[in-house]
């Protein structure tokens, strides 16, 4: 990715000692390009560790998806930035196959839940049954205590299960039956969606919309890669030959090097800037949420970390401002009749907003 031309200059000017990225390999003898490759390796090792193990991960998901890498790179600025993703798109792109692929790279508790009108709210967090031995009632875990939840075709239960979703997503907790139960890190939900105009489905109501970090969608494989698709899914799925790359443990280490990363000020105050831009839009009914520039700067850590980078710049924060925040928007009926959507409303705004001088 393109890193503005001023980047070094939203660098922390001065370090702290504690920062993940220095007590890796980098930086370890002060020269500030100098590069030790001792910290390499799965997790712990700062900054180069985390390039290390993402790139494995990206690199078995890749295996699977042909021809998206950026599909794959926001995929995973999503895993390593906490967040939950939707995936929305037309039937067959590979929506379910990226979430499997992606679950299946990570050597961790993966659930997945097809969603279906019927599913109840218990099917997913668990219930509490009465044990006749005991004689007390027993919580059976739903699926949604795991690692990595996949939840397809998410659109198509009723609100009521949708909303099941809720406080897990957003607490990183169940309640059943008056009972807490955390949910153990890394979780995501990553949620597979066809779009919301298809038949026999529900649309996610917007605080449920608002819960993913980013919606991103899949897009056709240009021939190339159609080809190369044809190649690979011959005699068995890749998806079959794909083993894991990765420990929970690993992303755990680099979810931390990703809390770490340095947002200067004048980008903090970029990314307020765009999201509350989006509130004041004359086109715009809805904008976006307070959680929504929470996320948007979360994910730009992340996003800036797979680029090796231990600092965020204003680039990180263009090119997330779409995936980040089109999703939560709600266009006025004016902006409906004209065909205007979200996406280009925040691009609009990405190219009108000004960006941030260095010196800000
Ligand atoms: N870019 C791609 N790279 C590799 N395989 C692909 C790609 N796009 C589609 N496929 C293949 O197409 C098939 C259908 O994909 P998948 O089941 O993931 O689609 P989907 O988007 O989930 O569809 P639906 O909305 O109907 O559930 C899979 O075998 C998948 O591997
Ligand atoms: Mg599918």
């Amino acid at each position: 990715m393109a890193v503005g031309t001023h980047g070094e200059s939203f660098m922390e000017t001065d370090p702290p000692a504690s920062h993940p990225a220095r007590r890796g390999g980098r930086d370890a003898g002060g020269d500030a390009g100098g590069r030790d490759d001792a910290g390499r390796g799965a997790g712990g090792g700062g900054l180069d560790g985390l390039a290390h193990v993402a790139n494995k991960i990206r690199d078995a998901v890749e295996s699977v998806i042909e021809g998206k890498p950026s599909v794959v790179r926001l995929a995973l600025t999503v895993l390593l930035a906490e967040g939950h993703l939707l995936i929305e798109d037309v039937p067959g792109v590979g929506k379910t196959m990226l979430a499997k692929a992606l679950a299946r790279s990570v050597d961790c508790s993966v659930r997945r839940v097809q969603f279906t009108p019927d599913l109840l709210p218990s099917d997913i967090t668990g219930v509490s049954a009465y044990n006749q031995e005991r004689r007390e009632f027993e919580f059976k875990p739903g699926p949604v205590f795991a690692n990595i939840v996949v939840g397809d075709e998410i659109n198509r239960a009723s609100p009521k299960t949708q909303s099941a979703l809720l406080e897990c997503m957003e607490e990183r907790q169940v309640t059943v039956d008056g009972t807490t139960y955390a949910l153990e890190p890394p979780f995501m939900v990553i949620s597979t969606q066809n779009p919301v105009e298809m038949e026999g489905t529900y649309p996610l109501p917007e605080a449920q919309r608002d819960r993913f970090t980013a919606r991103i969608s899949m897009g056709y494989p240009d021939p190339a890669a159609e080809l190369e698709m044809l190649e690979t899914h011959g005699a068995s799925s890749p998806l079959d030959r794909l083993t894991p790359v990765a420990h929970a443990a690993d992303v755990r280490d680099l979810i931390e090097v990703v809390r770490a990363q340095h947002v200067a000020p004048a980008v903090r105050q970029y990314a307020i800037d765009l999201v509350s831009a989006t509130r004041r839009h004359p086109e715009l009914r809805l904008g976006a949420s307070p959680r929504a520039t929470l996320h948007l700067v979360r994910a730009a850590r992340a996003y800036a970390a797979l680029d090796d980078r231990d600092y965020v710049v204003p680039d990180d924060i263009q090119d997330l401002a779409g995936p980040v925040l089109a999703h939560r928007l709600l266009p006025t009926a004016e902006a409906q009749v004209e065909r205007r959507r979200p996406e280009q409303v925040v691009a609009d705004l990405v190219k009108r907003l000004p960006v941030p001088s260095p010196g800000r």
